[in-house]
């Protein structure tokens, strides 16, 4: 007889077994805070990420420190997660200063990130779609080098603030670019949260007719109109196994507007526990986490399940 936090797991069929799941919190979280969270709680967050069972997570960015202040202090945060052996840091990296500043610290996973559309590259980058590929390929090219795992998160994937719904075709074409570049990995965007399930299995076949497989790609889904577990599921449904998602729903953007949080890795992990999927996280230990980073950042947590675990002792029952 033991005692587990609901919910019940029913298996449904044609899912994967196993899913990775791909911590953003510290990076694209709190990069959207209001104000700059302490280094020694974000360390302490991540530490706390790391004992609930994720094993890859994000941890800053080596960007210019005037466009994102609230990861400025990335040379300070990386050392103080050292002792986090066996699981994966990955930071991201816009440029060769960015790359230098990552390796110099001993960065083994770092993540580059395009636009699909003109715009956003513009804002978020300071240069167009092109010129962003031609600014990453000495990045990839020498992270490869190094034996170094490149993520490419491609942004806009499915609607773009300025620019409105983004063709298929459009996405497909930057994408096999940036892949093209070397990347290990390619992470697919929906930077404001418009897509919706047959948008996102339309990317995925078009991405695989263009010679991208699908155990290359991951999702990252903002939950702006509640949609980002429907995607989910309709990724898993194509066989997707890594899945992004920030502790407590935190997340945003700061170069995009009416980006808001990203799908809470508790309302994840409370779906995948049900489907009998695995993904090596205790979600009491995580959700025990975004209690504690919602105290320390002074607001209630945005995740649906955060706040039903919370305001109630966790649920048991006999097997
Ligand atoms: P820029 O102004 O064009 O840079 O910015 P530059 O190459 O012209 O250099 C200007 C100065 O910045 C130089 O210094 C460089 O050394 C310095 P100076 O010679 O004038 O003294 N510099 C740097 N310093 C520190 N670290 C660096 C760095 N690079 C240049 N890495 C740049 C171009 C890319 C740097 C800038 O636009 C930038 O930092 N952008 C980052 C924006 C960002 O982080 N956005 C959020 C992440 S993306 C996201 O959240 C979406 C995602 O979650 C997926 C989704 O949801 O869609 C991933
Ligand atoms: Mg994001």
């Amino acid at each position: 007889m033991t005692s587990r936090t609901l919910p019940m797991s029913v298996p449904a069929r044609g899912l994967p077994p196993r899913v990775r799941i791909h911590e953003v919190g510290a990076r694209d979280g709190l990069q959207n805070e209001k104000t700059v969270v302490p280094t020694a709680v974000k360390a302490e967050f991540i530490h706390r990420l790391a004992a609930s069972g994720l094993a890859t997570i994000e941890a800053t960015s080596f960007v210019h420190p005037k466009w994102v202040p609230q990861l400025a202090d990335a040379e300070d945060l990386f050392p103080r997660l050292a002792d986090l052996d066996g699981v994966a840091l990955p930071v991201l990296v816009p440029n060769e200063r960015g790359l230098e500043r990552a390796l110099a610290l001993g960065a083994r996973r770092i993540a580059v990130f395009g636009s699909a559309t003109e715009t956003f590259a513009a804002r978020n980058l300071n240069r167009g779609v092109a010129e962003s590929l031609t600014m990453f390929e000495p990045v990839v090219a020498r992270a490869k080098a190094d034996g170094v795992h490149v993520r490419g998160y491609l942004s806009m994937c499915f609607g773009d603030p300025w620019e409105g719904p983004v063709p298929v075709r459009q996405v497909v074409r930057v994408a096999k670019a940036l892949m093209d570049l070397g990347c290990d990995e390619l992470s697919l965007g929906d930077t404001i949260g418009v897509a919706t399930p047959g948008h996102v299995r339309d990317l995925l076949l078009a991405l695989n007719e263009a010679g991208v497989p699908t155990d290359t790609i991951g999702v990252h889904f903002h939950d702006t109109y509640g949609q980002a577990l429907s995607n989910t599921l309709a990724a898993l449904q194509h066989g997707v196994t890594t899945v992004d998602a920030s502790a407590g729903g935190l997340g945003g953007c700061p170069y995009a507007k009416s980006a808001t949080g990203n799908l809470a890795t508790e309302d994840l992990v409370w779906m995948l526990d049900g489907l009998g999927i695995e993904t090596g996280v205790d979600l009491d230990v995580l959700t025990a986490t975004s209690v504690w980073l919602a105290e320390q950042l002074g607001r209630p947590s945005p995740s649906r399940t955060v706040r039903a675990l919370s305001e109630q002792p966790a649920p048991s029952h006999k097997e």
